[in-house]
């Protein structure tokens, strides 16, 4: 895995967007996977800067977004359609029907996870995928002691992961306890992984997602086994990391052509 981290969020957002400006530029026609969470909201928001200053364009840009809670309408405010709706898609140039997010309401939720699984390999696979991370360590919302190779599927959310949300929803009757998520397997088939990690409370996932053994005790630790993985971290969220000296020195002796900034 590339590790780097960065002192704030803020930059740690930013150089995320950095990441994915440059494949908007160098591949217009790029298919990103998209993440929804508190972490990636800084870095959608300098992607519409740039848009808006520097004209990024997302004409050709196709979208896959990891996960949605079952039952929630697209206009639910807490549902994931309305976050990247308010988020990003409704402020750069998305075309319309080239944005895809798990539809928590299809009648036929287990054939719509098919349906999702054929749409990405139909658009050519994932380019770019955007992760954050849990504190449980779960990516999209593949939660601890699921298959490392799933596939997009109706899961059942952890009691922690209810817990770490709980403040997102009115009361908890409110809150679903059904996701459909890409799984780790759909996942690890996109061609660059970009995990972002904030705050001490991610702190022991994130160590446990580049240091620990690779086990569904921390779905991230199957990134490990992805070609090519960077994870951008803040200092809080990489505090307990044992090799951060070595990540720092082989941040420092990058190649020209290996940095991001
Ligand atoms: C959520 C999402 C994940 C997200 C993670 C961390 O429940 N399903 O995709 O990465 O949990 O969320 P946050 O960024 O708010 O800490």
């Amino acid at each position: 895995m590339e590790v780097i981290i960065r002192d704030t969020v803020e930059e740690v957002s930013l150089l995320g967007a950095q990441v994915v400006a440059q494949l908007l530029r160098q591949k217009p026609q790029c298919v990103l996977g998209l993440a929804t969470g508190r972490t990636p909201l800084r870095l959608y928001r300098e992607l519409i800067r740039l848009h808006e200053k520097e004209k990024l364009d997302f004409s050709q840009v196709t979208t896959f977004n990891l996960d949605e809670y079952v039952g929630l309408p697209p206009g639910h405010p807490q549902s994931y359609h309305f976050y990247m709706r308010e988020n990003l898609f409704r402020h750069v140039n998305l075309p319309p029907g080239s944005t895809h997010i798990p539809d928590g309401c299809a009648p036929d939720l287990r054939f719509h996870c098919f349906e999702y699984e054929e749409a990405i390999r139909a658009a050519g696979g994932i380019d770019l995928q955007l992760l954050g991370i849990g504190s449980n360590g779960h990516i999209g919302f593949n939660e601890p002691t699921g298959s490392l190779n799933s596939r997009t599927w109706i899961k059942i959310l952890s009691e922690k992961t209810l817990h770490d949300n709980a403040s997102h929803f009115a009361t908890p009757e409110e809150q679903p306890r059904h996701v459909v998520t890409m799984g780790i397997g759909t996942i690890r088939e996109a061609g660059h992984c970009i995990v972002l990690a904030s705050g001490a409370q991610k702190s022991n996932a994130v160590k446990a997602m580049i240091e620990g053994p690779v086990s569904s005790m921390c779905p991230a630790s199957a990134l490990q086994l992805h070609p090519r993985t960077t994870v951008i971290a803040d200092s809080d969220a990489a505090a307990r990391l044992d090799q951060l000296e070595h990540y720092r020195w082989i941040e420092q002796h990058k190649l020209g052509w290996q940095k991001y900034s």
